[in-house]
């Protein structure tokens, strides 16, 4: 039987938490715990999905809507999908702070201010809601903190004065990992489970999803991802790596399926992102969709998408769950999305693939040590949505002078298809880039028809190591850079700007102070190093003060490294993305597209370029595609809605049965995060979070937008 509810079986007015919230940050188990239909009803359309029952917005009227209000929340990168409830949007602001808005006139009734933040994205929130007890939760620092809805003052008897620090019980020293919440956890019943982003590199907290007692912070499982030596999975390891392995977390949030019981985990990839030649293996369960009992976090099944991860392919999104149709029955399946660009489809009690998949041979490594895995895994449908291998054919052509220099430049490069290892001393095409293909921003599913619609980036990246002897470093310090910062920043801290700034006279734009807390606590893509005590940080302040780090006399090292701190034998040489000489994407178009895959029969129903850049649009170079963050959402009313694009600052409205672009709205800086679409005083309103923090050269600033019907317009499609 399908789980899902037809249309016509939803009930009007008024709408309780669930029908609303449709956003894969935005989960709600209002009535998950007590039986009934009604229960049934509320769990029975998965937040994940991206999709909402209402319909006041049509494809008919979209074109009549308005900004309706706007919000500002200050300089930074902002990812939230709000979450609404009862007339109220919770938001979360750059700097952690959380506010809530009348959701029709987008003003504040309260804000939270943390104590404790960091610039890490806040996703969403979530809500618990049991008869008339409601706990919003929210994380900022190194916590998860729960609130009260009401007035948005801590709730004393959870965890410690309101707050837990996710650090503790990983089975490591809190002092001596990171570990925040980016994504927001998911309710089942009166569990809020959890994973966690950590660092890139070494020391990273083991991978590990945590299900806390709603009302006290009570841990009430765990289950790790690096499995301790013995238990299944840990055979895909060898035995000493077992004990300081890291990584392998859960940072893209998770699937809830209620009515079964089931949480589906995506995980990320084992520590160290780039050289995996101390541990050879599998790694499980790194970069697996794990599914897990939700009420004592007991393993059912697992599929891991890529073995012996070294390209940082973290699986970078919650999965969908929608029923498509096999042989006229109706199969409940889970879609999984790839930062390759792949879609995997499983049958959700069993995990049965729902379409073949094959192990194909990959190329093997040529560095010391490695050894990577001789195949990987690919789904026989659908089609890859990105382009996975770059040739001379795909070279942008864009104009001659750019044809000529990516020509030159991909000669020098490596480009061998999917899954290649990186070289030393060559760069190696990744395709699509690190950060996808998909990203967290997810997918949105019609939960009738098994259409998935989904956003993916389509340009190359590029990648390399280089071999690190830290007895060759000038100093200790070098060292705790190299080990720690080289990775983003450069191993000569020129960085690769815009996305991964340079370091080189920093101190000419930051105090020490900045840097110090942007060290401890992270920003944006940056995680922070709070595992770094304060006299290496010390050093690496000084390290990164000196003029020119390389006048200095090789071989003087201050200090020995601490077993912490040693950097993997061979180092990533940066992530840089493969552009020509005026930095757009090396490639032909589209750099970014927007996808509706029938996964019925795994054939596209339409693919689009989304989104372009002015610059190319006003030299006569429009629909280019562009580089896209934050997902899509459906609505009953018959209309897609996404942002995303980086810089043309567009909000747009789709149509789903063909992608006709139905309307579209300036934004002030980018919508590069998952709207959400909610009643409020008979309206229906669709918000979204923009901020300028992606694209420098634009607009600075962040705020949430709202767009609704005009009063007449809205009146017209009402009973
Ligand atoms: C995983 C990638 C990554 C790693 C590893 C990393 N950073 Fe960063 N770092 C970034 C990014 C991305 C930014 C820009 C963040 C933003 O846009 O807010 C940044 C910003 C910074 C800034 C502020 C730069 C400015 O111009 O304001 C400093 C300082 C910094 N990093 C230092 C470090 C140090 C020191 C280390 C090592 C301990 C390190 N970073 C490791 C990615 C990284």
């Amino acid at each position: 039987m399908a789980l899902y509810l037809r249309k016509q079986q939803l009930p009007s007015a008024p709408l309780s938490c669930c029908f609303i919230l449709l956003a894969a940050t935005a989960t709600c188990a209002a009535a998950g715990e007590v039986g009934g239909p009604n229960a049934h009803a509320t769990v029975a359309i998965p937040a994940a999905n991206h999709y909402s029952p209402l319909s006041q917005i049509t494809a008919e009227n979209v074109s009549t809507l308005r900004a309706a209000w706007q919000f500002e929340t200050g300089p930074g990168g902002l990812q939230t999908t709000p979450l609404f409830m009862d007339g109220v949007l919770y938001v979360a602001t750059p700097d952690q702070r959380v506010i809530a808005l009348d959701a029709a006139a987008g003003t504040r009734k309260w804000e939270y201010v943390p104590l404790e933040v960091n610039l890490q994205p806040v996703r969403g929130l979530t809500i618990w809601q049991t008869g008339d007890e409601r706990v919003l939760f929210t994380s900022h620092g190194t916590k998860l903190t729960a609130l009260d809805p009401a007035n948005g003052q801590p709730i004393n008897r959870f965890g410690n004065g309101g707050s837990i620090d996710i650090r503790e019980n990983l089975g490591a020293s809190p002092e001596s990992i990171g570990a925040w919440l980016t994504s927001p956890g998911v309710i089942y019943r009166d569990v809020i489970i959890i994973g966690f982003r950590t660092g890139e590199s070494r020391p990273a907290a083991p991978g590990a999803v945590r299900a806390y007692d709603v009302r006290t912070g009570e841990l009430r499982w765990r289950f790790d991802f690096i499995p301790a030596a013995g238990a299944p999975g840990s055979e895909t390891w060898p035995t000493p790596a077992l004990a300081t392995a890291g990584g392998a977390n859960n940072w893209a949030g998770m699937t809830l399926d209620a009515a079964r019981g089931i949480v589906f985990v995506p995980t990320g990839s084992a520590v160290d992102d780039f050289y995996g030649g101390d541990r050879t293996g599998a790694n499980l369960f790194a970069n697996s969709l794990v599914a897990l009992d939700a009420a004592s976090g007991r393993y059912l099944w697992h599929f891991q998408t890529v073995h012996h991860d070294i390209w940082d392919r973290d699986l970078p999104t919650a999965p969908v769950l929608l029923s498509v149709l096999r042989d006229g029955e109706r199969i409940d399946a889970v879609a999984q999305g790839t930062k390759q660009g792949l879609v995997f489809l499983f049958e959700r009690a069993t995990g049965a693939p729902l379409f073949p998949i094959e192990e194909r041979a990959v190329p093997p490594s040529d560095v010391p040590g490695e050894m990577a895995w001789p195949t990987q895994p690919f789904p026989t449908a659908p089609a890859p949505a990105a382009r996975q291998w770059l040739t001379a054919d795909d070279l942008t052509v864009r104009t001659p002078a750019a044809a000529a220099a990516v020509r030159a430049q991909f000669e020098s490069l490596i480009s061998a298809g999917p899954y290649t290892p990186l070289s030393i001393g060559k760069q190696t095409i990744v395709f699509p880039g690190f950060d996808g293909g998909m990203e967290w921003g997810g997918a949105a599913a019609d939960p009738d028809q098994g259409v998935l619609y989904v956003n993916t980036n389509d340009v190359p990246w590029t990648g390399g190591l280089q071999a690190y002897d830290p007895a060759t470093a000038s100093s200790f310090a070098e060292q705790i850079y190299m080990t720690n910062c080289a990775s983003c920043h450069g191993p000569d801290r020129a960085g690769s700007p815009p996305a991964f700034p340079s370091l080189v006279g920093i101190f000419n734009r930051r105090s020490e102070h900045d840097v110090i807390n942007s060290i401890a606590r992270g920003q944006g893509r940056m995680p922070g190093f709070p595992q770094l005590p304060a006299p290496l940080v010390d050093m690496l302040v000084n390290y990164l003060a000196s003029a020119d780090s390389a006048q200095r006399e090789p071989g003087t090292v201050v200090a020995a490294p601490t077993a912490s701190v040693q950097p993997p034998q061979y180092q990533f040489t940066g992530y840089r993305k493969f552009v020509d000489p005026d930095g757009y994407p090396a490639v032909t178009p589209p750099w970014g597209t927007l996808n509706a895959i029938d996964m019925n029969t795994g054939d596209y129903l339409w693919k689009i370029p989304l989104g372009e850049y002015p610059a190319l649009v006003a030299q006569g170079q429009p629909d280019t595609g562009s580089e896209n963050y934050g997902g899509p959402i459906l609505t009953a009313g018959g209309v897609l809605f996404i942002g995303a694009t980086v810089y043309d600052r567009q909000l747009r409205a789709f149509d789903p049965n063909t992608g006709a672009l139905l309307w579209q709205a300036d934004l002030p800086y980018a919508g590069t995060a998952t709207p959400l679409t909610y009643m409020a005083q008979g309206r229906q309103y669709v918000v979204i979070a923009t901020s300028g923090q992606r694209d420098p050269a634009g607009p600075q600033g962040s705020a949430y937008v709202a767009f609704a019907l005009t009063k007449q317009s809205a009146g017209r499609t009402l009973p």
